[in-house]
């Protein structure tokens, strides 16, 4: 469960990296779509093994996730569209603030009181 927790927290900075660096053509926004996934994954494990004992809060955490996933999801569809590549990059943009919203949603959940 710990080693869960952990592998959460360094693949948020792994897909804040990949979203930063990779968003920015269609290859690239698959990647980051892919890492967004397995985020998405281990987060519902976790949320799943806490099950009861979850923050509250881990509903909005979750909204914001499918938002992400919807983002890159519409950017990777306009960006395969002929003239779709600035809808495509404003739709990166927006996971790419959503991405960092999250990190800082899911660390506000699991350090209360941190003064965040
Ligand atoms: C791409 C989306 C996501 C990002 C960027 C993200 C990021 C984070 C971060 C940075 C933390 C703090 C971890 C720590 O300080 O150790 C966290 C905690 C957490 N996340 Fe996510 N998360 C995402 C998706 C999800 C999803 C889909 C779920 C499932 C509902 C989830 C469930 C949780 C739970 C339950 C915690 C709190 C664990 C605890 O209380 O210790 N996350 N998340």
């Amino acid at each position: 469960m710990e080693a869960l927790i952990e592998i959460h927290l360094v693949v948020a900075f792994l897909l804040a990296l990949c979203a930063l660096v990779f968003s920015w053509n269609t290859m690239g926004r698959r990647v980051v779509n892919a890492v967004a996934v397995l985020q998405f994954v281990v987060g519902l494990a976790i949320a799943g093994m806490l099950g009861k004992a979850a923050p509250s809060q881990v509903w909005v955490h979750l909204i914001v996730a499918l938002l992400i996933l919807g983002a890159y999801g519409m950017a990777m569809a306009a960006g395969k569209r002929e003239g779709g590549s600035s809808r495509a990059l404003i739709f990166s943009i927006v996971g790419f603030i959503l991405v960092f919203a999250n990190i800082w949603l899911g660390w506000a959940m699991a350090h209360p009181g941190a003064g965040v």
